[in-house]
């Protein structure tokens, strides 16, 4: 089993897109899937199927979310909290759901300083029963993206390789510094980042022939990180996939895809096949 988060603090760089699409792509490749959301907005929730009601009092996510596999070391486990994703992929992927209430609850969870490595733990249990689990990580500093790169072996890092998401690779890497002081007091190697994923990139010529190579020599050179070579250029079945609907009586529902069962055939579907064999060759699976 290996596990990877998806990070950075700058938001709306394509975390949660990556997340959701790169799991179905491993899903597809007959990989065992876990993909947990950690991020308060829930969108990879969403984005998984597991959102198809219009109103709060449908909400069946409330009581059965990650938070429940935080508060205790001693209850709620992985396999209690589990769900399949629905109408997302073929085969689903196992998601725990996060939920909005996660951002009231950080300050009781932030009391306890076990609570950063619980989740660590509690993936170990299921170490068996899956060969990849992804985490979703908010676009913040917060306990829960430390909880996601505690628990996490790998690192994936989507920018838009514009200027305020690559001056905020600053701030990923002194708190990966912060993490892995962490990681050492708990007996756990260092985070390994597996590299800058440039995402929502124009496929505009004259943008790639003189602006992106800077933008990326510059991660390399001014920041200090590898890249990885898939490129996710920005598309609009991408944005499309996870907005479908279907109607249900009166009412449209979300009927979110992964991009495989939008259009197995799209660039977009090539692009995060490319990458799930991209990152399969560097984990050595
Ligand atoms: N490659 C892409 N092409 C087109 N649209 C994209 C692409 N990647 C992401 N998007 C769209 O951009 C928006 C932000 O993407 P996403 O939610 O994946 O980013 P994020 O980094 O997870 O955001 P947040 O920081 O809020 O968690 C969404 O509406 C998504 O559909
Ligand atoms: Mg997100």
């Amino acid at each position: 089993m290996q596990t990877i988060a998806i990070y950075h603090n700058k938001g709306g760089v394509g975390k949660t897109t990556t997340a959701i699409n790169l799991a179905a792509a491993f899903r597809k490749m007959g990989q065992r899937v876990l993909l947990i959301d950690l991020d308060s907005q829930a969108n990879s929730s969403f984005g998984t199927g597991l959102v198809k009601f219009q109103f709060e009092e449908e909400d069946d996510l409330v009581g059965r979310n990650v938070y429940q596999l935080l508060e205790s070391v001693d209850f709620n486990f992985i396999p209690d909290l589990v769900r399949k994703s629905s109408g997302f992929n073929q085969p689903e992927i196992d998601v725990i759901p996060a939920h909005i209430s996660l951002i009231e609850k950080q300050s009781k969870l932030s009391a306890f300083v076990n609570t950063r490595w619980r989740l660590d733990k509690k993936i170990q249990q299921v170490k068996d029963d899956y060969d990849i689990v992804i985490l979703d990580a908010p676009p913040a500093r917060d306990l829960y993206a430390e909880i996601a790169l505690i628990a996490a072996d790998y690192l994936i890092i989507p920018s838009d390789m514009k200027p305020f998401a690559n001056q905020g690779l600053n701030n990923v890497k002194s708190f990966i510094s912060e993490v892995n002081e962490t990681r050492s007091a708990i007996d756990k190697s260092p985070l390994e980042v597996l590299g800058v994923l440039a995402s929502k990139i124009l496929p505009n010529t004259r943008y790639l022939t003189h602006t992106f190579p800077r933008q990326r020599d510059s991660v390399i050179n001014r920041y200090g990180f590898p890249i990885l070579e898939t490129i996710i250029y920005e598309r609009v079945s991408l944005a499309h996939c996870v907005n479908q609907t279907i109607s249900v009586g009166m009412f449209d529902i979300p009927n979110p895809t992964s991009i495989f069962e939008f259009d197995e055939a799209c660039e977009s579907a090539k692009e995060f096949r490319s990458l799930a064999q991209e990152v399969m060759n560097k984990l050595g699976v």
